[in-house]
C-alpha cells in the first residue's frame, strides 16, 4: 500500500474513532493517554492531526505532479489483518469493567495478591456479560475472551502471549494491525492485532507511565523497561506516520554462553578459545555490527571469560548485561525527568567508574563522546575493557570511533584521534545478521598500530560465504587467515597457553 493510501486509511479509521469512541469530536485530535491526563495538560493532540495529513498528501501530489519521483516506493500488498470476531464484545465487556470495578483497584495492579484479586473480579465481569449474550460461545471461545480482556486489564494487551513465548526474541509494532516477531532469527508476521491506535498507545502508557516516563506529541519518542527487563522502544504520531509503534527485544532469562554461540555457529570453538585467551591477557576489545547482530550477547559472552577475582564496573544505557561474577558494580545511565534535568549520561558514568578502582570496564555500547573517555581508560592502566559499537565492518568501526571521540568536543587533532584509537584498541570482533537470520563472527581483527596517518589492521578470522542451501540456509566456513597476531607476546608474557594451530587455516 502507498504512503498516501496508508495516510487515508489512517484517517478514515481516526474519524471512525473519533464518531465510535465518543472521546473526542470531530475535527479535533484525539485526546491524550492517561498519564498527560494525570499530568494536569488536559488534552494533548496525539494523532497526526487532519492539516498535518493534508499537507503531506499535497507534497506527494505535488511531487508526483512535478514530474518528480515521489520516494514512495510500491508495496506488495501485505497479508490481510486477522479480523477479530469478538472485538465488540470484547469492547462490552470493558465497558462494564469501567463501570463496575472499583476505579482503585483496576490501579492496583503492583502485588500479586492485588492483581489476583482483580483478575476474579474482571473474570466474574466477563462471565457475566458473556452470559447475557443471546448466543452464546463455545467454552474454548469465551476462554479464549476471557484471557484476552486479562491480558488488556493485567498484561499488555495483544502482545502479551507473544511476551510470554520463549521462541519469540523481538516484537515490533507497526501500529495497530501490523504486529511482526522475530523467530529463530528471522521476521514473521504475528497472528494478533490491536482494536485500534487507541488500544495500542493504552498499552504504550501502562509500560511507560509507572517508569514516571511520558510519551505525547511535545516528546513522542520514549525508551523503557518492562519489569523483567525487556527493552522497549515506542514511537507515536506525528512522528510516526504509521500510527503509534513498539519495538521490544526480549531479555533472555538465560543468556547465551560460549557453548550456545558454537553450537549456532556463530563462532568456531578455535574461535571461542581464542577470544577467551584474548580476555584473559586484557586485549582491549571493541563487538562491532549491525543493529540486532548479537553484539550484546557476545559482550556479554566475553565478559564472562574475566577471572573472578577482579572488579568490574558495567555501563550500560539499559542494563542487559548479566555477568556471573561476583565483584560486579552494575551502572545505568538514566534519562532526563519531566522537566528535562538531571540526566545521567554514558559518558558521566564512565568517568565516575574511573575513580572506582575497576579492574575492567565493561560499557555497553559507545555512540558518543563516552568513546574519547574510554579510550582514555583503556590507554591509562584499565586495559581489559570490553564494549560494543555500531558498524559495518571492522575499517568502519575505527572510522565511527573517530566521529565518536570528535563528538566529545575536545578539538583534538585527527592523527591525535587516531593514535588514542590504535593504541587502545587491540582487537576487533565483527559480527553479522546474515540474511538467513543466523549471526556469525564475520571477522576478528587486531589492530596494529599505525603507518603514516592510517590505523593498520589485520584480519585473524574471516568467516567467507560460499553460498546458500536449499532452505535458504548461509554455507560458508571460518577461516583463520594465518597470521599471528603482535599480541600473542603478551599471552607468553602472562603465561597464558595458545593452543598449537590456532593460526594455521582450518575447515
Ligand atoms: N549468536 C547468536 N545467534 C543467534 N541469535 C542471537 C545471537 N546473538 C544474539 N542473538 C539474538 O539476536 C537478538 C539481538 O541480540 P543482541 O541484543 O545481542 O544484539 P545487538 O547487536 O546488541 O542489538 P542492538 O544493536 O539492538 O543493541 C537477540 O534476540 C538475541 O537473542
Ligand atoms: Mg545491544
Amino acid at each position: 500500500m502507498s504512503l498516501r493510501a496508508r495516510l487515508e486509511k489512517a484517517r478514515q479509521a481516526q474519524h471512525e474513532q473519533q464518531g465510535n469512541g465518543g472521546q473526542a469530536k470531530a475535527g479535533q485530535p484525539v485526546a491524550a493517554g492517561a498519564a498527560a491526563a494525570r499530568s494536569g495538560q488536559g488534552q494533548v493532540p496525539l494523532y497526526m492531526p487532519a492539516q498535518t495529513q493534508d499537507r503531506v498528501l499535497r507534497v506527494l501530489d505535488s511531487a508526483r505532479l512535478g514530474g518528480r519521483t515521489a520516494a514512495v516506493q510500491p508495496e506488495p500488498s501485505p497479508p490481510v489483518p486477522r479480523e477479530d470476531p469478538y472485538a465488540a464484545l470484547k469492547e462490552k465487556i470493558h465497558e462494564r469493567l469501567v463501570k463496575e470495578i472499583d476505579k482503585e483497584l483496576l490501579r492496583k495492579t503492583d502485588s500479586p495478591a492485588d492483581r489476583q484479586k482483580l483478575a476474579s473480579e474482571v473474570e466474574a465481569v466477563a462471565s457475566r456479560v458473556l452470559d447475557e449474550e443471546p448466543l452464546p460461545l463455545m467454552r474454548s471461545e469465551r476462554a479464549q475472551v476471557i484471557s484476552e480482556v486479562l491480558d488488556d486489564v493485567l498484561g499488555f494487551g495483544p502482545i502479551t502471549p507473544l511476551l510470554e513465548d520463549d521462541s519469540v526474541t523481538e516484537i515490533m509494532v507497526n501500529g495497530p494491525d501490523k504486529v511482526y516477531v522475530e523467530r529463530d532469527g528471522r521476521i514473521e508476521r504475528a497472528r494478533v492485532s490491536f482494536r485500534s491506535a487507541d488500544h495500542v498507545m493504552h498499552i504504550i502508557e501502562r509500560i511507560v507511565s509507572p517508569l514516571g516516563r511520558r510519551i505525547d506529541e511535545a516528546s513522542p519518542m520514549v525508551d523503557a523497561r518492562l519489569p523483567d527487563g525487556s527493552r522497549v522502544n515506542a514511537i507515536i504520531p506525528p512522528v510516526s506516520l504509521v500510527g503509534p509503534c513498539i519495538t521490544i527485544r526480549k531479555f533472555a532469562r538465560e543468556p547465551f554462553t560460549i557453548d550456545d554461540l558454537v553450537r549456532f555457529g556463530t563462532l568456531t570453538r578455535e574461535m571461542a578459545q581464542f577470544l577467551e585467551a584474548c580476555v584473559k591477557a586484557r586485549l582491549n576489545i571493541v563487538v562491532s555490527g549491525g543493529t540486532g547482530s548479537g553484539k550484546t550477547t557476545t559482550l556479554n559472552v566475553l565478559s564472562s571469560f574475566i577471572p573472578h577475582d577482579e572488579r568490574i564496573v558495567t555501563i550500560e544505557d539499559a542494563a542487559e548485561l548479566q555477568l556471573r561474577q561476583e565483584h560486579v558494580v552494575t551502572l545505568e545511565a538514566r534519562p532526563p525527568n519531566l522537566e528535562g534535568k538531571g540526566a545521567i549520561t554514558i559518558r558521566d558514568l564512565v568517568r565516575n567508574a574511573l575513580r572506582m578502582r575497576p579492574d575492567r570496564i565493561v560499557v555497553g555500547e559507545v555512540r558518543s563522546g563516552e568513546a574519547l573517555d574510554m579510550l582514555q581508560a583503556m590507554n591509562t592502566g584499565h586495559d581489559g575493557s570490553l564494549t560494543t559499537g555500531h558498524a559495518n565492518s571492522p575499517r568502519d568501526m575505527l572510522a565511527r570511533l573517530e566521529t565518536m571521540v570528535l563528538m566529545a568536543g575536545m578539538d583534538l587533532p585527527l592523527r591525535a584521534i587516531r593514535e588514542q584509537i590504535s593504541s587502545a584498541v587491540d582487537l576487533i570482533v565483527h559480527q553479522a545478521r546474515l540474511r538467513d537470520g543466523s549471526r556469525k563472527v564475520t571477522h576478528l581483527t587486531e589492530v596494529q598500530g599505525m603507518e603514516g596517518d592510517v590505523i593498520t589492521m589485520q584480519d585473524i578470522y574471516v568467516f567467507e560465504q560460499t553460498g546458500v542451501d536449499e532452505q535458504g540456509r548461509v554455507i560458508g566456513r571460518f577461516k583463520a587467515t594465518g597470521i599471528r597476531p603482535k599480541f600473542l607476546e603478551r599471552f607468553e608474557a602472562m603465561g597464558i597457553p595458545v593452543p598449537q594451530g590456532m593460526f594455521a587455516d582450518f575447515l
